[in-house]
């Protein structure tokens, strides 16, 4: 027993010790390619699994023999960082993604948002940046027609959605989700608001009006605006480098209006004196006036 035990607590070593050092070489991979993209590899440290997975696929099919002779190519082919670059899109997403940070939109911006584009008889305008399949959008959508007084006759919302991915946005076109995406939606809102169609949950018609998709690059595209609320989370405050999230923040500088909304990921912070956050809303900034 003691022998097995050892033979197996040996290999168990072996094995474990080439997968860290195949981890640690695509961890140096990452320190030194994710800055040249002007990307952030403390954010990357927790997801750097499925990075590297993709990574080890591409050297393969390139039939290249590691990281360090991937590396030798990139410095010698520009295009090649374009396709390094979407093997750093990290998609995960799921509907009221953060239900602290969707209660407060619930119970206080939203409201407020309401309220403001009520009294300036217009429709309110919201830019999730960094949509994936459309969770997010679909998320306020729902909140924003089921959950709100929005007052008689309705005040509208429009909502602009962009992404760089084309599969995640033909999936939100789509919006169809399996159940697991919606786990933290309440059972009477996934009633109201989505079909059951054969194994997946089909959002209504009405909750998909006004919810327009782009394909845009964050870093160098943004929809014209001005936005009553802008979501960007764990895109930009995760994964950017500090230098392209400061240029992203003057972009939504640009593009909120006064005393507009800027919504986070609960695991991020925006430390500008031009967005204080709002007491008691840690992942909520306002665009100072
Ligand atoms: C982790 S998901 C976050 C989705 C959603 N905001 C949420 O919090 O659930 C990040 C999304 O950003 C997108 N993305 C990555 N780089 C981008 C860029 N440069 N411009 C626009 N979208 C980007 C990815 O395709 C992915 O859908």
């Amino acid at each position: 027993m003691a022998a097995t035990f050892v033979m197996r607590g040996r290999h168990e070593v072996l094995r474990t010790s080439a997968l860290a050092m195949r981890d640690a070489d695509c961890t140096a991979f990452l320190q030194w390619a994710l800055p040249q993209l002007e990307l952030n590899w403390a954010g990357f440290r927790k997801v750097r699994r499925q990075v590297c997975k993709r990574m080890r696929q591409r050297i393969a099919a390139l039939g290249l023999s590691g990281f360090a002779a991937y590396r030798e190519r990139l410095e010698g082919d520009a295009q090649e960082w374009q396709v390094l670059d979407q093997f750093c899109h990290i998609t995960i997403s799921r509907f009221l993604r953060d239900r602290g940070v969707f209660d407060h939109l619930r119970t206080s911006i939203l409201p407020a948002v309401a309220e403001r584009a009520r009294s300036e008889r217009r429709a309110a305008r919201c830019w999730s940046a960094g949509c994936a399949s459309g969770e997010e959008p679909y998320s306020i959508r729902m909140l924003w027609d089921i959950e709100l007084d929005c007052g008689n006759p309705r005040t509208k919302m429009s909502i602009v959605a962009t992404d760089i991915d084309d599969a995640l946005l033909a999936r939100a076109r789509d919006g169809c989700y399996s159940r697991s995406s919606l786990r933290e939606v309440r059972p009477e809102l996934i009633a109201r608001a989505f079909e059951q169609t054969g194994s997946r949950l089909c959002i209504q018609a009405q909750y998909r009006e006004g919810v327009i998709f782009l394909k845009q690059d964050l870093r160098s595209e943004a929809p014209p605006g001005p936005f009553d609320l802008i979501l960007c989370r764990y895109l930009a405050f995760t994964y950017f480098a500090p230098s392209l999230q400061q240029r992203i923040l003057r972009v939504f500088a640009a593009r909120l209006v006064p005393n507009g909304f800027l919504v986070v990921g609960s695991h991020e912070n925006v430390a500008d004196p031009r967005f204080p956050s709002i007491a008691g809303m840690p992942h909520v900034f306002t665009r100072a006036d």
